[in-house]
C-alpha cells in the first residue's frame, strides 16, 4: 500500500500541478466544474489527509469537523474568507494560501478594468458591432485620461503595491489608505502619500481596491463612503466583493453619483445585482484577477507544495493560521 499523503481536490487544476498532484499523492477529486455542495465536501473528506480546495469552496467547521485526521487545508487563491481559519486553528488543522504569484496578474486586471471603464472601451465594442457606427465623431464616447490622474489604493499588500509600480508608468499621483502606515523613507521612495480613508476617496479619479475580506473590510465601501467619491470617479474592485455594498454601488452608478465602475468580484458570486447588467458606466469580469496560465501554475506549485508540507507533518510555506 502507497504510503504517499491522501489528498482529496476539489476541482481540476492547470495540467502540470494535476501531474505534479498524481505523481506525489493518492489523489482523489471532483470531476465537476462547480463548488461543491457541504455534502460532496464531507464525502470528499473522508479518509484524506489534507484538502485542496478553491475559493468557491465554503470549509466551515462542520466541514473541518467531519474528519479528525485532515491536517491542512490548502486554499487555491491568495484570499481564504472561505475558510472559518478560527475553527481550524481550534482543531489543529493547518490552513494555507498562495500569496505573490499572483500580484502582477491580478493589478494587470485592475489596470484592464480601469482602461476599459475609463476609455469606454466595451461600450465601443458594442456600439461598432451593433452597426451603429457611422465614423469619427468628436463627442464620441469621451472618457478620462488615465495617465496624470489621481489613484487612490485602498489597501496596501502586494498587489496594492503592484499597483504603484503601473500608476508610476503612468505619470499617476498615488493616494493610499491602509490599516498600517509605511515608514516615512518608504513613502517617500515609492512616491506614494498616505491619506486618511475619507480624503483618499475624496481626491482620487481612481479608487482601487485591494484589501482582504474580513470582519473590518465587509462593507468597508459603503453608501456613505461611496457618496465621498468625486462624480467624475470611478470605482475598480478585484479584491472581494463583499468588500463594496453592491446595492449602494448600483443606486451610485444609476444616479451617477460616480462615473462607473470595474468590477471583477461581486458580493454574492456568481450572482450579480441584477440593475448592473443594464447599467452602461459599469465593467463587469468573472473574477479573472489571476486568470492567466503561467499565474494560475505558479498558484498549483504553490498550492501542492502547502498541502504535501502540511500532510507530511511539516510547517507548510504559506501558513496563514495565527
Ligand atoms: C485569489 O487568489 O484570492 C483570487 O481572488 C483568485 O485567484
Amino acid at each position: 500500500m502507497s504510503d504517499l499523503p491522501r489528498i482529496f481536490l476539489t476541482r481540476e487544476l492547470p495540467p502540470a500541478t494535476m501531474k505534479r498532484l498524481r505523481e506525489s499523492s493518492q489523489l482523489t477529486m471532483s470531476h465537476e466544474d462547480r463548488s461543491l455542495s457541504k455534502q460532496e465536501l464531507l464525502e470528499g473528506l473522508q479518509d484524506v489527509d489534507g484538502l485542496l480546495c478553491q475559493l468557491t469552496d465554503t470549509i466551515d467547521d462542520e466541514v473541518l469537523a467531519s474528519n479528525p485526521n485532515l491536517k491542512v487545508v490548502s486554499n487555491y487563491a491568495v484570499g481564504f474568507n472561505n475558510i472559518d481559519v478560527a475553527a481550524a486553528t481550534k482543531r489543529n488543522i493547518a490552513v494555507t494560501n498562495t500569496p505573490g504569484v499572483l500580484s502582477d496578474s491580478t493589478a494587470d486586471m485592475a489596470w484592464a478594468l480601469m482602461f476599459a471603464v475609463a476609455r469606454r472601451v466595451v461600450e465601443g465594442d458594442r456600439f461598432v458591432r451593433g452597426g451603429n457606427w457611422q465614423g469619427w465623431a468628436p463627442l464620441q464616447y469621451l472618457g478620462l485620461d488615465i495617465s496624470g490622474s489621481t489613484l487612490g489604493l485602498v489597501g496596501l499588500g502586494r498587489i496594492g503595491r503592484a499597483m504603484i509600480q503601473r500608476a508610476k508608468g503612468f505619470d499617476m499621483r498615488v493616494l493610499y489608505w491602509n490599516r498600517t502606515r509605511m515608514e516615512a523613507e518608504e513613502e517617500r521612495k515609492l512616491g506614494v502619500e498616505y491619506v486618511e480613508l475619507d480624503d483618499l476617496l475624496a481626491q482620487s479619479d481612481f479608487v482601487s481596491l485591494h484589501v482582504a475580506l474580513a470582519e473590518g473590510t465587509k462593507h468597508l465601501i459603503d453608501e456613505r463612503r461611496l457618496e465621498q467619491m468625486k462624480s467624475t470617479a470611478y470605482l475598480i474592485n478585484t479584491a472581494r466583493g463583499p468588500v463594496v455594498d453592491e446595492k449602494a454601488l448600483v443606486r451610485a452608478l444609476q444616479a451617477n453619483t460616480i462615473a462607473g465602475a470595474g468590477l471583477d468580484v461581486f458580493e454574492n458570486e456568481p450572482q450579480l445585482e441584477p440593475e448592473l447588467f443594464e447599467l452602461p458606466n459599469t465593467v463587469l469580469a468573472p473574477h479573472l484577477g489571476s486568470a492567466t496560465i503561467a499565474t494560475r501554475s505558479k498558484m498549483g506549485e504553490l498550492a501542492v507544495e502547502n498541502c504535501l508540507a502540511g500532510c507530511l507533518g511539516k510547517r507548510p510555506p504559506n501558513l496563514v493560521n495565527p
